[in-house]
């Protein structure tokens, strides 16, 4: 089976890494523990990962705030992105879907990505926040200078191709060269200036849209600051497109690889939220979080002192086969699945409900008008070459 993808049964749930000086946890328990405890295990790493970073506003990073900061404004974005919202875009994600595919149409050929994975979930996330969904290549841009096709690790090679360790290599966001954190800082500038623009539009002129709905908010009785609102919208279009693209991709790919999994589909479409759960499990889109110690821990039976960074490899943990039998096999419908693709805990993915609908949608469609859909021998998908996040960077299929 075309299993070339990256994820590890964890021999050692929890292993310090000498050369990147972190701890890497690839056990599925003891991720849930951390991800459950966030008073030991701060989410707020950049100054233990990179100490000398310059200055720089944290408010509206929810992915790195802790309590009692991050309750408010998870409040806060939970009354904007509310599950009513999301089922409400339902109509939206089909019509464009087929838009989309008709296009593809036009040619005669069907690169999953380009046509479907990657255009879809960015333009549901810029109408959902009100940003130009003509931007789309700035914003393809920007997820191409968060994730580089080739990551340069603090070994100094190329980080884990795609077909290669990538799950136990580790570090690669820890590795924080000065030009690395240099370069990110610039695009997180870039990023808040786009959406300061249209911030100040939407004070000027109200919309029906998330980013009216931002500036209009309130925490304490006090309003989002510029600069939050720059950041919790830049981690909504970053967070809410490219792990949804590699979401699409990835189920493609599964299904491919088993066509006996696909014939059950074609018999009950009603299958395909379980097959959508178990690519997620089996090929998690977004493998690694980061959190430092806020106090010496006993985890999976090592000592951790204070002041530790420590990665979580959700795709390892999602083959722990303490919890997953058969960890490395593809079962839609394995009963229970209690992955963790989406984090667990206060952090849990805010957009769950909104990738799981867009899946869907997406795939009931794609596969319905595409029965013949297939992986072209002579055209085979290429993975991105980037140990956090899996999934193909292309997908042609041959459709007939
Ligand atoms: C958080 C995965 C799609 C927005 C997270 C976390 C994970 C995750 C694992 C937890 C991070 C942590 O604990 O440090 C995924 C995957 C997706 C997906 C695998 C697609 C298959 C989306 C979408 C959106 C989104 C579509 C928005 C439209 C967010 C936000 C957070 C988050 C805002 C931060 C929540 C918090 O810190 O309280 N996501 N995500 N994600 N995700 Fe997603």
């Amino acid at each position: 089976a075309h299993f070339w993808l990256r994820g590890i049964a964890p021999e050692r749930p929890v292993a310090f890494d000498e050369q990147a000086g972190l701890w890497n946890v690839y056990g599925y328990p003891e991720a849930v523990e951390v991800f459950s405890d966030p008073a030991a295990y701060t989410s707020d790493t950049v100054p233990y990962i990179a100490p000398d970073a310059p200055e720089y506003e944290k408010s509206g990073l929810l992915t790195q705030m802790d309590p009692p900061a991050h309750r408010q404004l998870r409040q806060l974005a939970g009354r904007a992105f509310t599950p009513r919202l999301v089922a409400g875009l339902a109509p939206r994600i089909c019509a464009l879907t087929h838009e989309l595919l008709d296009q593809a149409d036009g040619r005669g050929t069907l690169e999953l990505v380009d046509d479907l994975a990657h255009p879809l979930p960015v333009t549901v996330i810029a109408e959902l926040l009100g940003v130009p969904a003509s931007d789309r290549p700035l914003f393809r841009q920007w997820s191409e200078e968060i994730f580089p096709r080739e990551k340069v690790t603090a070994r100094g090679g190329s980080a884990g191709t795609a077909d290669g360790d990538g799950g136990s290599g580790g570090a690669s966001g820890t590795d924080g060269g000065g030009d690395e954190i240099a370069a990110a800082f610039d695009l997180v500038r870039r990023m808040n200036e786009y959406f300061a623009v249209h911030a100040d539009d939407r004070r000027r002129q109200p919309r029906e849209d998330l980013l009216t709905r931002l500036v209009q908010a309130e925490v304490d009785g006090e309003r989002l600051s510029e600069a939050a609102l720059g950041n919790f919208a830049q981690l909504l279009l970053v967070a809410g497109h490219i792990t949804t693209t590699m979401l699409l991709g990835n189920t493609v790919l599964c299904l491919d690889a088993h066509p006996e999994r696909r014939a059950e589909l074609r018999r009950d479409p009603a299958a395909l939220p379980a097959v959508i759960e178990e690519s997620l499990r089996l090929l998690t889109p977004f493998e690694v979080f980061y959190r430092a110690t806020t106090r010496d821990v006993e985890l999976g039976g090592q000592r951790v002192p204070a002041g530790q960074v420590l990665a979580l490899w959700t795709g390892a943990a999602n083959r722990d086969e303490r919890v997953f039998a058969g960890p490395h096999d593809f079962v839609p419908g394995r009963d229970p699945n209690p992955h963790i693709a989406f984090g667990r805990g206060i952090h849990f993915c805010l957009g769950a409900p909104l990738a799981r609908l867009e899946g869907r949608i997406a795939l009931g469609i794609l596969l319905e008008r595409h029965p013949e859909l297939r992986t072209d021998p002579d055209n085979p998908p290429v993975l991105m070459a980037n140990p956090e996040l899996t999934g193909p960077r292309t997908l042609p299929l041959l459709t007939a």
